[in-house]
């Protein structure tokens, strides 16, 4: 489960409108914009036709899902004319990710391996992760044999994602083999032992803060310059943590805290620069999920686990299939 409280505000935080998930055409931010001023006008004392003016330009200006009519105007539609719009259920449709092609970073494990097949089997042609292993992971090498009964690809690159010339490269290649990108996870990520503040040496701080904060931005930029490279709209999300928001009581970890408050800020950052291209940028905080990561100290003190799932409103931590609804949003 990850931490509702932190997820939705980062959901929506860094939150490009999400018209038209499928083919991703994105309002642009001065949408918003529009939007805030009607609804400041509806309370204000101006005219009934100033307003409903002002609602028509903002409609104008929004852009048509690919799948529509739908929602509530398919099911206007079909009661003027029952025979235009077969009814049917779209939902699905809106977060298929058909033929689509995208990078997962830190692919080899962990939430970065099951956000990799979520997005295989909502349809993609090829999800490509990049991981500092040299080689695959037996799990990973299950997932790619599973998937491809289902018609997708997983492919494997050692990548390290503090290299940005390396990680660019990559995406270089993908976008030569496959003709697009659609998509990109930066997942990469490590978190060090507790240890005290005062005595962080430079070495440590800059070691977790180049893994999680720059190889997410590097990644990114791996993905967004092959969408600006293929004209395509696009989706990047940036995995942060519940402690890019908050401090966990007892926890000693300023680099890895403060390198995911960087990625919140970065993912917003980022959404507003890229919007204008069609970029969706967001940001993901999960809470306490059992993995790699989290097992180095799950598995070394007994008490923790109880302490972690207590700090939790649901009395526990967890799971990591709960990544794969949020991740194909
Ligand atoms: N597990 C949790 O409780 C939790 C909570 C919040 C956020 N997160 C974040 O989720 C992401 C994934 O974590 P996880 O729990 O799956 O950990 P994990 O250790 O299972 O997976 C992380 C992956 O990143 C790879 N990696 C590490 N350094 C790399 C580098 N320089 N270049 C490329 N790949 C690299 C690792 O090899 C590994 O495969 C991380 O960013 C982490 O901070 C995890």
């Amino acid at each position: 489960m990850m931490r509702t409280a932190h997820l939705l505000p980062n959901f929506r935080s860094s939150f490009l409108p999400s018209s038209a998930r499928v083919a991703r055409p994105l309002r642009p931010c001065s949408a918003r914009f529009t939007h805030r001023s009607i609804s400041s006008s509806t309370s204000s004392r101006t005219s009934d036709s100033s307003s409903t003016r002002q609602l028509r330009d903002a409609q104008n200006k929004n852009t048509e899902s690919p799948l529509a009519p739908i929602g509530v105007a398919a099911a206007v539609q079909a009661k003027q004319d029952p025979s235009s719009v077969p009814a049917r259920p779209k939902i699905f449709d809106e977060f298929a990710l058909r033929d689509r092609v995208g990078i997962v970073s830190g692919g080899n494990n962990g939430l970065g391996l099951e956000m990799a097949m979520a997005l295989c089997e909502a349809g993609a042609r090829a999800v490509y992760t990049f991981d500092v292993e040299p080689e695959p992971s037996e799990d990973w090498v299950a997932v790619k044999e599973f998937v491809e009964k289902m018609g997708s690809r997983l492919e494997y690159a050692n990548v390290d994602v503090t290299d940005q010339k390396k990680v660019w490269e990559h995406g270089d290649i993908i976008g030569d083999k496959e003709g697009r990108m659609d998509f990109c996870v930066a997942a990469a990520g490590v978190m060090e032992p507790h240890t005290p503040c005062l005595g962080y040496t430079a070495e440590q701080y800059r070691r977790v803060t180049s893994i999680n904060c720059d190889g997410a931005l590097f990644t990114a930029q791996a993905a967004g310059r092959q969408m600006e490279r293929f004209g395509l709209p696009g989706s990047i999300v940036l995995i942060a943590s519940m402690s890019g928001s908050i401090t966990n009581q007892g926890d000693a970890r300023v680099a890895y805290n403060s390198s995911k408050s960087a990625v919140i800020q970065m993912a917003r950052s980022l959404a507003c620069e890229l919007a204008p291209l069609n970029i969706r940028v967001n940001s993901l905080s999960p809470g306490h999920i059992y993995t790699k990561l989290t097992a180095q100290y799950l598995d070394t003190d007994p008490g923790l686990l109880d302490k972690w799932s207590n700090l939790n409103p649901m009395g526990r931590i967890g799971r990591i299939d709960e990544i794969r609804g949020p991740i194909i949003w």
